[in-house]
């Protein structure tokens, strides 16, 4: 038999190495490094023998499209793509106690009440947990088959015996095989666990979801390359305070990867948010100063969503930038052409930014609304009422146009805003709203300081 060759794995990120450090030289995570045992790869190069000869198909065959299992749930259905895909491998990441259980357990219940013969596999939770949790749901009738197991040999052998055609395995972090030495959760244990039961969907067709814990970086704890493995990559998101949770598609094979599903989580369980918009504007009765209206896309849907902003007088020799739900570097972008190019200048102040209603925002499409809650927390003047704002930010100061305008328009028109800040648009819009279009950052710097000394709130013209 071969000799087991020693090797030092990253449990971050999968980088292997010769020797151990405190370190990981790829991704600089410290203590990450774990020593795992595996037989030695076979040789190298094509001496090894004859491949067997497979045969090529043209591009334009026929190919048989497979019906997907809807859910019943729909934002869940929209980010996978309308339903579940057979024979495929999906991914579902997040923080411990973001919901992915529950969020699963709903999923299979509502797949089995609809006779579709589903499986779920805890490998943290006894069946007794499983069965209050589904109780409390008020799904404790569904015709779900229940286990709680960890070795993938015997799930494998007991899913062969009738396989289903839903299988989900909770979390994909406490399986392991018993021919592999390393702990559960480690690199190699996760990948090869994965690998086994993505091999099982292939075969016979059944749809694995598998749970995948996060680490605190942001990555699925353990292997990223458990990402590649898999046809599609959801996260479940949200903040912990916060009762709304955002299903975010990052990789998908069979649909579009930028759609994101809603969520509030109830005392029943998790329920659809279908007005997402409505959900991240806070009740403003008049209005007030540091906040603006983003309109914003996320995957297919238009949302908006309130961006607010507090600039304060710091005591710090370094001021404070603290952001929740944007990216602080594209803070900082922001404020040096609001400096450079307006004379608005933050130094010395804290600056803190926030997306309402525990959205993450990644759209350069937000820098004209983080602009205009930043210049008017600033300047003390709220943005005019009723308005939306969007709009890409250039270094040199000029607004850039974004993608799908109209749509956000008409999202901005139906929830009952009469105003957008926007970039100006080569040929004319038909807009449900009055549009103000703006070229320059400086436009809209003009906006704020012709309300702060008149008694006009706003002035109309630029
Ligand atoms: P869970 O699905 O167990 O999270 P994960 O599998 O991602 O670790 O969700 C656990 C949290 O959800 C827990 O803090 C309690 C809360 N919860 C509700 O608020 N309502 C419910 O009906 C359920 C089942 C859970
Ligand atoms: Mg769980």
């Amino acid at each position: 038999m071969a000799r087991l060759a020693e090797r030092y794995v990253c449990q971050d990120c999968g980088t292997v190495t010769a020797k151990w450090a405190g370190r990981c030289e790829s991704c600089q995570a410290w203590n990450t490094i774990v020593e795992e045992n595996t037989s030695p790869p076979p040789p190298k190069g094509l001496s090894t023998g004859r491949g067997r000869v497979f045969e090529f198909v043209p591009l334009d065959g026929k190919t048989e499209t497979q019906a997907r299992l809807t859910t019943g749930i729909s934002e869940l259905d929209r980010v996978t793509g309308e339903g579940l895909v057979p024979a495929s491998a999906l991914l579902v990441g997040g923080d411990p106690g973001i919901g992915k259980s529950t969020l699963l357990l709903q999923a299979v219940a509502g797949l089995a009440t609809a006779g579709v013969d589903c499986v779920y596999v805890s490998g943290e939770e006894a069946v007794e947990q499983v069965r209050l949790r589904a109780r409390r749901l008020g799904l404790g009738q569904a015709p779900v088959r229940v286990a709680a197991a960890t070795s993938v040999r015997d799930i494998l052998a007991s899913l062969g015996e009738r396989p289903p055609r839903v299988v989900v395995i909770d979390s994909i972090q406490t399986m392991f095989l018993d021919n592999l030495e390393s702990a559960p959760g480690t690199v190699s244990q996760v990948r090869a666990s994965a690998q086994e039961l993505i091999r099982f969907a292939k075969q016979s067709g059944a749809t694995v979801l598998l749970v995948g814990h996060v680490t605190k970086e942001g990555q699925i704890a353990g292997p990223r390359v458990l990402e590649h493995m898999v046809d599609t990559v959801l996260y479940f998101e949200g903040e912990r305070g916060h009762q709304f949770r955002i299903l975010r598609a990052v990789k998908n094979r069979f649909g579009p990867s930028d759609e994101i599903g809603v969520f509030e989580m109830t005392d029943r369980g998790l329920a659809e948010v279908a007005n997402p918009s409505a959900l991240f504007l806070s009740d403003r009765e008049r209005p007030v100063s540091g906040t603006a209206v983003f309109a914003g896309i996320e995957g297919t849907r238009p949302v908006l969503v309130e961006i607010q902003a507090l600039v304060a007088p710091s005591s710090l020799a370094t001021p404070r930038r603290a952001v929740v739900g944007w990216d602080s570097g594209r803070l900082a972008m922001v404020m040096a052409v609001l400096d450079a190019r307006c004379g608005l200048t933050l130094g010395g102040r804290d600056v803190y930014l926030n997306v309402a209603g525990g959205l993450r925002i990644s759209e350069p499409g937000a820098d004209l609304a983080v602009a205009a809650a930043l210049v008017s927390a600033l300047t003390g003047v709220p943005a005019p009422e009723g308005a939306v704002v969007f709009g890409e930010i250039g270094l040199s100061g000029e607004i850039r146009a974004v993608s799908q305008a109209d749509l956000r328009l008409k999202e901005a028109a139906k929830l009952g805003f009469t105003r957008a800040l926007a970039p100006a648009a080569r040929q004319r819009r038909q807009a449900a709203l009055e549009l103000d279009e703006l070229t320059l950052l400086s436009d809209l710097v003009r906006r704020f300081e012709a309300g702060s000394d008149g008694a006009q709130t706003w002035s109309d013209d630029g």
